[in-house]
């Protein structure tokens, strides 16, 4: 049985005094430990420290949103998994669909960050997803099983890696696919993944407290990964507390 895990993408967004507000809340509500999740909170690196903090002594874990591929250098501005599992991280979000298009991020680059967080010991959470234009081509299931091949790192296993399908369409949209499309698209995952029946499979674009319950259902929905809906305590609480 898979225990499922609800992430927040809190993406660049957060001052201080908000983020560590936002963290403290997360943890006061998780502390009872009632709910029937793991609870992630992946904020940007000017709040890993004090997040870590926030949350310490409570079941919630911190991860970050990126890595370098590298352990330390010469890369102005990155950041390392090693730097992140030194703070107190225990996953790392790889090849969200904003930073493949913002920063063309390829395949075999998010596989090489994936590879060395699995070397720092962080879990790596590899993104996929397909466009609108790919869904409305019916190209889904071709373009998510190529992303996956080209990006999960090589000796990743089912409790060391977790998978997310995010429909580039879906996030931050309001709209979501269809149940069936969506299980359709995490059955093929975990087919093609070769990981098997442990691998964690979240779904992420548009998930909130109304859908959630409907979609953390689905036989091969193993969590979700929360953008918008992760920046309120209450609502990042209500999809946490809908899982079956
Ligand atoms: P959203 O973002 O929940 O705001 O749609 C999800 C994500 O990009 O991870």
């Amino acid at each position: 049985m898979r225990r499922k895990l609800i992430a927040g993408n809190w993406k660049m967004n957060g001052l201080l005094a908000d983020g560590v507000a936002l963290a403290a809340g997360v943890a006061e509500l998780a502390k009872p430990r009632s709910h029937k999740c793991d609870i992630l909170i992946c904020p940007p690196y000017t709040l890993l420290i004090e997040t870590v903090r926030a949350v310490t002594g409570s079941s919630v874990a911190v991860g970050g949103q990126d890595c370098h591929a590298k352990v330390s250098g010469a890369h102005t501005g990155d950041v390392s998994a090693q730097m992140l599992t030194d703070l107190g991280c225990r996953y790392v979000i790889l090849g969200h669909s904003e930073r493949r298009a913002d920063h063309g991020e390829s395949d075999a680059l998010i596989k090489a960050k994936a590879q060395s967080a699995l070397a720092a010991n962080l879990t790596p959470i590899v993104c996929v997803g397909e466009t609108e234009s790919q869904r409305d081509s019916g190209k889904t299931l071709e373009i998510v099983a190529g992303q996956l091949k080209g990006s999960l790192p090589d000796g990743g296993t089912a409790e060391k890696v977790v998978i997310a399908y995010e429909p580039v369409w879906a996030i931050g949209t309001g709209r979501t696919p269809t149940l069936d499309e969506v299980q359709e698209v995490h059955a093929m995952i975990r087919r093609e993944s070769g990981l098997g029946q442990g691998l964690r499979i979240l779904y992420g674009g548009s998930m909130k407290p109304s859908n959630a319950k409907e979609l953390l259902a689905l036989p091969d929905v193993d969590g979700g990964l929360i953008g918008g809906a992760s920046l309120k305590v209450e609502d990042f609480w209500a999809i946490a507390t809908a899982c079956p």
